[in-house]
């Protein structure tokens, strides 16, 4: 093989160096330059350098032809095989991510023993030993599975016995845990750098598209430094699930961020008991805290989450503030949007909220991202604000704009239908557009929003909020912004 030397690449935008430095010239970044193989000795299926016309035909097809049905292996835990896109692709590699000590390693130890019967599943653990897993497989009452273990860390050997073994009975199920244990003796570099986390990674890839297996990745989320994180793999893979969970929560969500084979945004919810994680069916009685009737505040979200309808509880509190610069602290939400509606509360609505503390707290640890929230989080902070509670019962949803006007959201229906379900029996909701949404029947009552300063006068005392909690010599009075 020609002689070739190391090259280094930015991790952060992909230049090209021929030598180390701490900074990129390129993005400007700070030690994000590190070594990665030489290009011919990667791998990776670079291929050498060929001289002539290559001998194969590439052939090129229609868009319209015959796309069979993928068929999917299912677990029968069925949070996780929904946030899979319905079950797990044969030959298709997924990267669990999360926080050392989240519950990947038992998830994935529960997954293997509940389709173990159906298929043949390998368990390869790179940071445990045997005694270990077992003694986990004992504790959750799953050590008669038909799932095969081994503890090891050599990618070629794991690889070369993988292969060996089809010619027996075959792994139709992998999992790797976790990949960055995984080494390639090819390489230089330290188990866990980027160079080979990711070439191990490719291999893998490669491994699971040649032989139809499904292969689980797990990847340990780390802060920056010599551990490569799971973001490395993420484009190699075909589906990428995050676990995650707030601490002092028992519940874990589980959440797709990218699959080739089903939507994203799905959660999966788990709660960790001592005997593993138990599927959590209802969410939404999960986080709803449970509430004394009327706590000022506080608001039922009627939420989407991927595909499925979520009731989450808002908490606002608003508080005089004795620092100069008010505090803003949130949790669960997007701090940018609070600094808007809270803006839109002020310049729309009049609200005095220049000189007040704002807290926001999405109860039971959930991040919601859903622009539908606003209205919810504007009837929070106004509770909080004035001390009137929103009527019990009543689920909010709306997205505001930037003039107060509250715009329609996505999934109306489906929102609707959960909250009637959970025995809630007033909506706050946007208008409604589309004539086919009149003519249905809701079995709750629905207020409609159209702007902010509706909202306003669902608080018991509308006049009260106007008089105290406005400030007077506001240009924009209480009804200026208004758009009737
Ligand atoms: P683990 O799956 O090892 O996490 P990861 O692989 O993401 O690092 O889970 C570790 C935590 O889960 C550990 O703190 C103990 C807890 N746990 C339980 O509470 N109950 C159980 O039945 C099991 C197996 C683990
Ligand atoms: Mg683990």
């Amino acid at each position: 093989m020609a002689k070739t030397t190391a090259h280094y690449v930015c991790q952060e935008c992909g230049a090209d160096y021929p030598q180390w430095s701490g900074r990129c010239e390129a993005c400007g970044a700070w030690n994000s330059i590190s070594e990665e193989a030489p290009r011919d000795s990667v791998p990776l299926g670079a291929g050498k350098a060929r001289k002539g016309r290559s001998k194969e035909h590439v052939e090129f097809l229609q868009l319209d032809g015959p796309a069979a049905e993928l068929p999917r292996r299912v677990t029968g835990i069925t949070e996780l095989d929904r946030v899979c896109g319905g079950g797990m692709v044969p030959g298709s590699a997924l990267l669990v991510g999360g926080d050392p000590g989240i519950g990947k390693s038992t998830l994935l130890l529960q997954a293997l023993c509940a389709i173990g019967g159906k298929a043949a599943c390998v368990y390869i653990s790179g940071e445990e030993s045997v005694e270990q897993v077992r003694m986990r497989a004992g504790r959750l009452g799953l050590a008669e599975a038909p799932v095969r273990l081994a503890a090891a860390t050599n990618i070629r050997t794991i690889l070369d016995s993988l292969e060996t073994d089809r010619k027996a009975d075959g792994a139709e199920v992998l999992v790797i845990d976790s990949i960055q244990t995984m080494y390639m003796d090819a390489l230089d570099a330290a188990p866990g750098t980027v160079t080979q986390v990711r070439a191990c990674a490719g291999e893998l890839v490669r491994f699971a598209k040649r032989h139809g297996i499904t292969v689980f990745l797990v990847g340990h989320v780390t802060k920056e430094g010599q551990i490569a994180g799971p973001r490395v793999v993420e484009h190699m893979v075909d589906t990428v699930l995050y676990f995650e969970s707030k601490r002092g929560h028992q519940f874990r969500i589980l959440r797709a961020v990218k699959n080739r084979y089903g939507p994203t945004d799905e959660i999966g919810v788990f709660e960790m008991s001592d005997a593993g994680l138990r599927e959590v069916t209802n969410p939404s009685s999960l986080f709803l805290a449970d509430q004394p009737e009327d706590v000022q505040g506080a608001v039922v979200f009627a939420g989407i989450e991927g595909t499925r309808p979520l009731l989450v509880e808002i908490q606002a509190l608003v508080a005089p503030s004795v620092l100069g610069s008010p505090r803003r602290a949130v949790v669960g939400w997007d701090s940018g949007r609070l600094a808007m509606t809270l803006a839109v509360l002020e310049a729309r609505c009049g609200l005095a909220l220049g000189a007040q503390d704002v807290y926001l707290n999405v109860a039971g640890g959930l991040r919601i991202t859903e622009p539908a929230a606003d209205l919810a989080v504007a009837a929070a902070i106004v509770s909080s604000l004035t001390g009137e509670p929103l009527p019990h019962n009543t689920v909010v949803f709306g997205e505001v704009g930037l003039s107060g006007e509250v715009r329609g959201v996505g999934q109306r229906q489906a929102r609707l239908k959960e909250a009637a379900k959970l025995g809630f029996a007033r909506a706050l909701t946007p208008r409604q557009t589309a004539e086919a949404e009149k003519h249905r029947k809701p079995s709750l009552e629905i207020l409609e929003i159209g702007h902010l300063q509706d909202l306003l006068a669902h608080f018991a005392t509308a006049a009260h909020i106007t008089a105290e909690h406005t400030s007077q010599e506001d240009p924009l009075a209480p009804t200026h912004g208004r758009r009737h």
